[in-house]
Protein backbone atom coordinates (compact mmCIF):
# COMPACT_ATOMS: atom_id res chain seq x y z
CA UNK A 1 0.00 0.00 0.00
CA UNK A 2 1.10 3.75 -0.63
CA UNK A 3 0.71 5.82 2.23
CA UNK A 4 0.97 9.71 1.81
CA UNK A 5 2.15 11.74 4.38
CA UNK A 6 3.16 15.45 5.28
CA UNK A 7 4.55 16.83 8.76
CA UNK A 8 4.25 20.56 10.13
CA UNK A 9 4.91 21.94 13.13
CA UNK A 10 2.37 25.00 14.04
CA UNK A 11 3.14 27.84 16.98
CA UNK A 12 1.14 28.86 19.98
CA UNK A 13 0.37 32.70 19.79
CA UNK A 14 -0.82 35.02 22.53
CA UNK A 15 -3.16 38.16 21.77
CA UNK A 16 -1.85 41.70 22.93
CA UNK A 17 -5.58 42.52 21.52
CA UNK A 18 -7.86 40.32 22.41
CA UNK A 19 -10.81 38.31 20.83
CA UNK A 20 -13.55 37.67 22.83
CA UNK A 21 -16.95 37.15 21.32
CA UNK A 22 -18.69 35.67 18.50
CA UNK A 23 -20.88 36.81 15.76
CA UNK A 24 -21.44 33.34 14.29
CA UNK A 25 -21.12 30.67 16.56
CA UNK A 26 -20.90 27.77 14.03
CA UNK A 27 -17.98 30.02 11.50
CA UNK A 28 -16.52 31.48 14.35
CA UNK A 29 -16.87 35.32 13.36
CA UNK A 30 -15.67 37.55 16.21
CA UNK A 31 -17.09 40.65 17.25
CA UNK A 32 -14.02 42.30 17.06
CA UNK A 33 -10.37 41.86 15.17
CA UNK A 34 -7.36 40.91 17.51
CA UNK A 35 -4.03 41.39 17.27
CA UNK A 36 -1.34 38.84 18.57
CA UNK A 37 2.61 37.57 19.12
CA UNK A 38 3.60 33.93 17.62
CA UNK A 39 5.91 32.53 20.08
CA UNK A 40 8.88 30.71 19.44
CA UNK A 41 8.74 26.84 18.58
CA UNK A 42 11.64 25.87 20.61
CA UNK A 43 9.29 25.95 23.78
CA UNK A 44 5.97 25.72 22.78
CA UNK A 45 4.82 23.85 19.38
CA UNK A 46 2.39 21.16 17.94
CA UNK A 47 4.03 19.29 15.62
CA UNK A 48 1.21 17.32 13.62
CA UNK A 49 1.55 14.60 10.80
CA UNK A 50 -1.63 13.65 8.49
CA UNK A 51 -1.23 10.62 6.51
CA UNK A 52 -4.00 9.39 3.63
CA UNK A 53 -4.21 6.23 1.60
CA UNK A 54 -6.50 4.08 -0.57
CA UNK A 55 -6.24 1.29 2.14
CA UNK A 56 -7.37 3.53 5.16
CA UNK A 57 -10.96 2.23 6.46
CA UNK A 58 -11.51 5.06 8.72
CA UNK A 59 -10.40 8.98 9.52
CA UNK A 60 -8.43 8.73 12.67
CA UNK A 61 -6.40 11.14 15.70
CA UNK A 62 -3.72 10.44 18.02
CA UNK A 63 -3.05 13.14 20.28
CA UNK A 64 0.11 13.18 22.11
CA UNK A 65 0.07 9.14 20.96
CA UNK A 66 -3.62 8.65 22.52
CA UNK A 67 -6.15 7.82 20.18
CA UNK A 68 -8.67 10.43 20.12
CA UNK A 69 -12.05 11.34 18.64
CA UNK A 70 -12.43 13.39 15.25
CA UNK A 71 -15.99 14.03 15.96
CA UNK A 72 -15.94 17.20 16.99
CA UNK A 73 -18.48 19.26 14.74
CA UNK A 74 -15.47 21.96 14.63
CA UNK A 75 -12.79 19.17 13.11
CA UNK A 76 -15.20 17.95 11.01
CA UNK A 77 -15.57 21.64 9.29
CA UNK A 78 -11.74 21.40 8.61
CA UNK A 79 -11.84 18.13 7.25
CA UNK A 80 -14.48 18.86 4.69
CA UNK A 81 -13.56 22.37 3.98
CA UNK A 82 -9.87 20.83 3.27
CA UNK A 83 -11.26 17.81 1.08
CA UNK A 84 -13.27 20.26 -1.06
CA UNK A 85 -10.15 22.32 -2.05
CA UNK A 86 -8.58 18.92 -3.01
CA UNK A 87 -11.12 17.86 -4.54
CA UNK A 88 -10.85 21.14 -7.08
CA UNK A 89 -7.50 20.22 -8.17
CA UNK A 90 -8.34 17.13 -8.51
CA UNK A 91 -11.23 18.21 -10.93
CA UNK A 92 -8.01 19.70 -13.13
CA UNK A 93 -5.78 17.27 -12.67
CA UNK A 94 -6.60 13.76 -13.41
CA UNK A 95 -3.13 12.51 -12.82
CA UNK A 96 -3.52 13.25 -9.06
CA UNK A 97 -4.14 10.53 -6.75
CA UNK A 98 -7.76 10.85 -5.68
CA UNK A 99 -6.94 11.92 -2.11
CA UNK A 100 -10.04 13.97 -1.17
CA UNK A 101 -11.95 10.60 -1.21
CA UNK A 102 -9.67 9.16 1.13
CA UNK A 103 -9.58 8.74 4.63
CA UNK A 104 -6.74 10.30 6.97
CA UNK A 105 -4.80 9.44 9.87
CA UNK A 106 -4.29 12.62 11.77
CA UNK A 107 -0.93 12.15 14.27
CA UNK A 108 -0.43 15.25 16.98
CA UNK A 109 2.29 16.18 19.53
CA UNK A 110 2.97 19.22 21.54
CA UNK A 111 6.42 20.06 23.13
CA UNK A 112 4.71 21.21 26.35
CA UNK A 113 2.84 19.65 29.12
CA UNK A 114 -0.33 19.73 28.79
CA UNK A 115 -0.36 20.17 32.87
CA UNK A 116 0.92 23.71 32.03
CA UNK A 117 -2.74 24.64 31.19
CA UNK A 118 -1.42 26.55 28.40
CA UNK A 119 -3.63 27.12 25.47
CA UNK A 120 -3.37 24.03 22.77
CA UNK A 121 -5.71 24.58 20.64
CA UNK A 122 -4.85 27.59 18.63
CA UNK A 123 -0.98 25.72 17.89
CA UNK A 124 -3.26 22.32 17.35
CA UNK A 125 -5.81 23.37 14.89
CA UNK A 126 -3.16 25.45 12.87
CA UNK A 127 -0.77 22.71 12.63
CA UNK A 128 -3.42 20.27 11.36
CA UNK A 129 -4.90 22.42 8.57
CA UNK A 130 -0.92 23.55 7.77
CA UNK A 131 -0.48 19.75 7.77
CA UNK A 132 -3.40 18.31 5.43
CA UNK A 133 -2.61 21.16 2.80
CA UNK A 134 0.87 20.20 2.84
CA UNK A 135 -0.31 16.72 2.05
CA UNK A 136 -2.78 17.68 -0.32
CA UNK A 137 -0.29 20.31 -1.76
CA UNK A 138 -2.99 23.23 -1.61
CA UNK A 139 -2.01 26.09 -3.51
CA UNK A 140 -3.97 28.34 -1.22
CA UNK A 141 -2.19 31.08 0.42
CA UNK A 142 -1.62 31.23 4.61
CA UNK A 143 -4.98 33.82 5.31
CA UNK A 144 -6.47 32.12 2.94
CA UNK A 145 -6.18 28.82 4.79
CA UNK A 146 -6.24 30.70 8.20
CA UNK A 147 -10.23 30.87 7.33
CA UNK A 148 -10.09 26.95 7.85
CA UNK A 149 -8.01 26.68 11.12
CA UNK A 150 -10.23 29.21 12.61
CA UNK A 151 -13.20 27.11 12.00
CA UNK A 152 -11.46 25.09 14.34
CA UNK A 153 -10.62 27.17 16.86
CA UNK A 154 -10.75 31.12 16.26
CA UNK A 155 -7.81 32.04 17.92
CA UNK A 156 -6.18 29.51 15.44
CA UNK A 157 -5.94 31.37 12.68
CA UNK A 158 -3.28 33.77 14.35
CA UNK A 159 -1.18 30.77 14.34
CA UNK A 160 -0.61 30.67 10.41
CA UNK A 161 1.91 33.56 10.67
CA UNK A 162 4.85 34.24 12.40
CA UNK A 163 5.85 37.67 14.34
CA UNK A 164 3.06 40.14 14.93
CA UNK A 165 -0.41 38.97 13.81
CA UNK A 166 -3.53 40.13 13.27
CA UNK A 167 -7.02 38.52 12.50
CA UNK A 168 -9.40 41.48 10.36
CA UNK A 169 -12.91 40.33 11.60
CA UNK A 170 -14.38 41.34 8.35
CA UNK A 171 -17.83 41.94 7.90
CA UNK A 172 -19.31 39.09 5.52
CA UNK A 173 -21.98 36.43 6.71
CA UNK A 174 -20.50 33.81 5.24
CA UNK A 175 -17.06 34.34 7.06
CA UNK A 176 -15.18 34.62 3.49
CA UNK A 177 -12.81 38.18 4.27
CA UNK A 178 -12.15 37.21 8.24
CA UNK A 179 -8.77 35.81 8.40
CA UNK A 180 -5.58 36.05 9.61
CA UNK A 181 -3.18 38.49 8.10
CA UNK A 182 0.68 39.70 8.96
CA UNK A 183 1.37 42.89 11.00
CA UNK A 184 4.68 42.58 10.81
CA UNK A 185 7.24 40.08 10.17
CA UNK A 186 9.24 38.50 13.01
CA UNK A 187 12.45 40.41 11.73
CA UNK A 188 10.41 43.57 12.08
CA UNK A 189 10.72 43.54 15.38
CA UNK A 190 12.74 40.07 16.97
CA UNK A 191 14.06 41.32 20.12
CA UNK A 192 10.21 41.23 21.55
CA UNK A 193 10.71 38.41 24.71
CA UNK A 194 7.77 36.53 26.66
CA UNK A 195 7.94 35.24 30.10
CA UNK A 196 4.94 32.78 30.91
CA UNK A 197 3.89 32.73 34.67
CA UNK A 198 2.12 29.02 34.88
CA UNK A 199 -0.33 30.08 37.70
CA UNK A 200 -1.51 26.95 39.38
CA UNK A 201 -5.37 26.78 39.21
CA UNK A 202 -7.42 23.87 40.83
CA UNK A 203 -9.41 23.97 37.73
CA UNK A 204 -10.05 25.64 34.82
CA UNK A 205 -13.15 28.62 34.75
CA UNK A 206 -15.82 28.82 32.45
CA UNK A 207 -14.08 27.30 28.65
CA UNK A 208 -13.33 30.23 26.36
CA UNK A 209 -16.14 29.04 23.89
CA UNK A 210 -18.98 29.46 26.28
CA UNK A 211 -17.74 32.36 28.65
CA UNK A 212 -17.02 34.59 25.58
CA UNK A 213 -21.19 33.96 24.63
CA UNK A 214 -22.28 34.75 28.09
CA UNK A 215 -20.01 38.17 27.99
CA UNK A 216 -22.07 38.80 24.20
CA UNK A 217 -25.14 37.83 26.06
CA UNK A 218 -25.13 39.94 29.10
CA UNK A 219 -22.72 42.53 29.43
CA UNK A 220 -23.02 46.22 28.90
CA UNK A 221 -19.83 47.13 29.17
CA UNK A 222 -18.96 44.60 26.37
CA UNK A 223 -21.05 46.64 23.85
CA UNK A 224 -18.92 49.49 24.30
CA UNK A 225 -16.05 47.45 24.32
CA UNK A 226 -16.75 46.19 20.79
CA UNK A 227 -18.16 49.38 19.83
CA UNK A 228 -15.36 52.08 20.40
CA UNK A 229 -12.66 50.55 22.63
CA UNK A 230 -11.33 47.93 19.94
CA UNK A 231 -11.51 49.47 16.65
CA UNK A 232 -9.25 52.45 18.40
CA UNK A 233 -7.03 50.55 19.72
CA UNK A 234 -6.74 47.83 16.56
CA UNK A 235 -5.34 50.81 14.96
CA UNK A 236 -3.17 52.15 17.82
CA UNK A 237 -1.46 48.41 18.17
CA UNK A 238 -0.57 48.39 14.76
CA UNK A 239 1.19 52.09 14.91
CA UNK A 240 3.06 51.05 17.88
CA UNK A 241 4.28 47.88 15.96
CA UNK A 242 5.16 49.49 13.04
CA UNK A 243 7.23 52.00 15.20
CA UNK A 244 8.65 49.50 17.39
CA UNK A 245 7.46 51.51 20.38
CA UNK A 246 7.66 49.52 23.38
CA UNK A 247 5.64 51.63 25.65
CA UNK A 248 2.59 51.94 23.51
CA UNK A 249 2.68 48.67 23.02
CA UNK A 250 2.85 47.53 26.48
CA UNK A 251 0.95 49.66 27.59
CA UNK A 252 -2.35 49.30 24.97
CA UNK A 253 -1.59 44.79 25.92
CA UNK A 254 -1.94 46.11 29.62
CA UNK A 255 -5.21 48.04 29.31
CA UNK A 256 -7.02 45.08 26.25
CA UNK A 257 -6.06 42.32 29.02
CA UNK A 258 -7.63 44.32 31.90
CA UNK A 259 -11.11 45.39 29.79
CA UNK A 260 -11.27 41.57 28.38
CA UNK A 261 -11.36 40.54 32.13
CA UNK A 262 -13.33 43.27 33.06
CA UNK A 263 -16.25 42.20 30.65
CA UNK A 264 -15.73 39.03 32.30
CA UNK A 265 -16.75 40.64 35.19
CA UNK A 266 -19.55 41.95 33.61
CA UNK A 267 -20.84 39.45 32.43
CA UNK A 268 -23.83 37.80 34.43
CA UNK A 269 -23.23 35.37 35.92
CA UNK A 270 -19.61 36.71 35.95
CA UNK A 271 -16.66 35.19 35.12
CA UNK A 272 -13.54 35.08 37.09
CA UNK A 273 -10.35 34.03 35.18
CA UNK A 274 -7.69 35.85 37.37
CA UNK A 275 -6.93 35.05 40.27
CA UNK A 276 -5.12 36.14 43.74
CA UNK A 277 -1.81 35.38 42.49
CA UNK A 278 -2.66 36.97 38.77
CA UNK A 279 -3.72 40.15 40.10
CA UNK A 280 -0.28 40.18 42.61
CA UNK A 281 1.80 39.82 39.20
CA UNK A 282 -0.43 42.96 37.76
CA UNK A 283 0.69 44.97 40.70
CA UNK A 284 3.96 43.95 40.39
CA UNK A 285 4.23 44.98 36.53
CA UNK A 286 3.17 48.32 37.85
CA UNK A 287 5.57 48.44 40.42
CA UNK A 288 8.34 47.55 38.20
CA UNK A 289 7.46 50.23 35.87
CA UNK A 290 6.83 52.69 38.42
CA UNK A 291 10.59 51.98 39.79
CA UNK A 292 12.35 52.59 36.08
CA UNK A 293 9.69 55.55 35.37
CA UNK A 294 9.61 53.82 32.01
CA UNK A 295 7.36 50.90 30.67
CA UNK A 296 9.87 47.97 31.06
CA UNK A 297 6.91 45.24 31.11
CA UNK A 298 3.71 44.03 30.11
CA UNK A 299 1.42 41.75 31.44
CA UNK A 300 -1.75 39.56 29.71
CA UNK A 301 -3.98 37.09 30.89
CA UNK A 302 -6.34 35.09 28.78
CA UNK A 303 -9.21 32.58 29.22
CA UNK A 304 -7.25 31.43 32.66
CA UNK A 305 -4.94 32.63 36.02
CA UNK A 306 -1.20 32.29 33.87
CA UNK A 307 0.55 35.47 33.23
CA UNK A 308 2.31 36.02 29.95
CA UNK A 309 4.94 38.62 30.31
CA UNK A 310 6.34 40.92 26.95
CA UNK A 311 9.37 42.55 27.63
CA UNK A 312 12.72 43.71 25.30
CA UNK A 313 15.58 41.88 25.11
CA UNK A 314 17.71 45.03 25.82
CA UNK A 315 15.53 45.57 29.07
CA UNK A 316 15.77 42.01 30.53
CA UNK A 317 18.48 43.00 33.10
CA UNK A 318 15.85 45.71 34.51
CA UNK A 319 13.42 42.65 34.66
CA UNK A 320 15.08 39.42 35.39
CA UNK A 321 16.83 40.17 38.43
CA UNK A 322 12.79 40.83 40.03
CA UNK A 323 12.06 37.82 38.84
CA UNK A 324 14.99 35.90 40.10
CA UNK A 325 14.81 37.54 43.45
CA UNK A 326 11.29 36.08 43.31
CA UNK A 327 11.32 32.94 41.53
CA UNK A 328 14.67 31.41 42.03
CA UNK A 329 13.70 28.00 43.06
CA UNK A 330 10.47 28.12 40.81
CA UNK A 331 10.74 25.57 37.63
CA UNK A 332 11.90 26.41 34.74
CA UNK A 333 14.49 29.41 36.10
CA UNK A 334 16.88 27.49 37.08
CA UNK A 335 18.78 26.23 33.78
CA UNK A 336 17.64 28.88 31.56
CA UNK A 337 20.24 31.10 32.66
CA UNK A 338 23.62 29.89 33.36
CA UNK A 339 24.79 30.35 37.53
CA UNK A 340 27.07 33.37 36.55
CA UNK A 341 24.12 35.28 34.81
CA UNK A 342 21.98 34.26 38.25
CA UNK A 343 24.45 35.71 40.28
CA UNK A 344 24.63 39.02 38.39
CA UNK A 345 20.82 39.14 38.36
CA UNK A 346 21.08 38.84 42.20
CA UNK A 347 23.84 41.34 42.53
CA UNK A 348 22.15 44.00 40.22
CA UNK A 349 18.64 43.20 43.18
CA UNK A 350 21.07 43.32 46.15
CA UNK A 351 22.95 46.77 44.92
CA UNK A 352 20.59 48.19 42.70
CA UNK A 353 16.96 47.58 43.67
CA UNK A 354 16.84 46.37 46.99
CA UNK A 355 16.86 49.71 48.87
CA UNK A 356 15.55 52.05 46.35
CA UNK A 357 12.02 49.75 45.58
CA UNK A 358 8.98 51.22 47.66
CA UNK A 359 6.44 49.03 46.37
CA UNK A 360 6.01 46.15 48.72
CA UNK A 361 7.37 42.50 47.35
CA UNK A 362 4.82 39.72 48.11
CA UNK A 363 7.92 36.76 49.49
CA UNK A 364 5.13 34.79 48.80
CA UNK A 365 4.21 34.91 45.15
CA UNK A 366 6.64 32.13 44.14
CA UNK A 367 3.95 29.81 45.78
CA UNK A 368 1.37 30.67 43.27
CA UNK A 369 3.21 30.15 40.36
CA UNK A 370 4.32 26.47 39.23
CA UNK A 371 6.90 27.20 36.44
CA UNK A 372 8.19 29.83 34.46
CA UNK A 373 8.66 29.51 30.41
CA UNK A 374 11.05 31.92 28.83
CA UNK A 375 10.32 32.55 25.16
CA UNK A 376 9.98 35.17 22.59
CA UNK A 377 8.56 36.02 19.35
CA UNK A 378 9.09 33.64 16.59
CA UNK A 379 8.38 32.02 13.40
CA UNK A 380 4.51 30.38 11.52
CA UNK A 381 4.55 27.09 10.73
CA UNK A 382 7.57 25.21 9.79
CA UNK A 383 7.83 22.01 7.36
CA UNK A 384 9.81 19.38 9.04
CA UNK A 385 11.17 15.67 7.90
CA UNK A 386 10.52 14.80 11.34
CA UNK A 387 7.10 12.25 11.52
CA UNK A 388 4.69 11.11 13.77
CA UNK A 389 3.32 7.95 10.99
CA UNK A 390 5.26 5.34 10.19
CA UNK A 391 4.91 5.70 5.87
CA UNK A 392 4.73 1.79 6.01
CA UNK A 393 2.37 1.17 8.42
CA UNK A 394 -0.08 4.16 8.04
CA UNK A 395 -0.04 3.97 12.26
CA UNK A 396 1.99 6.09 14.47
CA UNK A 397 5.37 5.34 14.95
C1 LIG B 1 -8.97 34.70 25.70
O1 LIG B 1 -9.87 30.72 20.25
O2 LIG B 1 -9.97 29.38 22.38
O3 LIG B 1 -7.44 33.45 24.39
O4 LIG B 1 -12.93 30.23 18.99
O5 LIG B 1 -14.26 29.23 20.84
O6 LIG B 1 -12.15 28.11 20.08
P1 LIG B 1 -12.89 29.43 20.26
O7 LIG B 1 -12.10 30.26 21.34
P2 LIG B 1 -10.54 30.47 21.54
O8 LIG B 1 -10.57 31.82 22.41
C2 LIG B 1 -9.41 32.47 22.79
C3 LIG B 1 -9.75 33.63 23.65
C4 LIG B 1 -8.56 34.31 24.30
C5 LIG B 1 -8.19 35.58 23.55
C6 LIG B 1 -7.41 35.46 22.28
O9 LIG B 1 -6.65 34.48 22.09
O10 LIG B 1 -7.54 36.37 21.46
Amino acid sequence: MTVYTASTTAPVNIATLKYWGKRDTKLNLPTNSSISVTLAQEDLRTLTTAATSRTFEKDQLWLNGQPESLESARTQQCLQDLRALRAQLEAHDASLPPMSQWRLHIASENNFPTAAGLASSAAGFAALVMAIAKLYQLPQSPSQLSKIARKGSGSACRSLFGGYVAWEMGSEADGSDSEAVEVAPLEHWPQMRAAILVVSAEKKDTPSTSGMQQTVATSDLFQERVRSVVPARFEEMKTAIANRDFPLFAKLTMQDSNSFHATCLDSYPPIFYMNDTSRKVVRLCHAINDFYNDTVVAYTFDAGPNAVLYYLQENESKLLPFINHLFDQTEGWEGRFSKGARAEFDQQFTEHIQNKFTAVLDANLHRGVSRLIFTKVGPGPQDTTESLIDATTGVPV
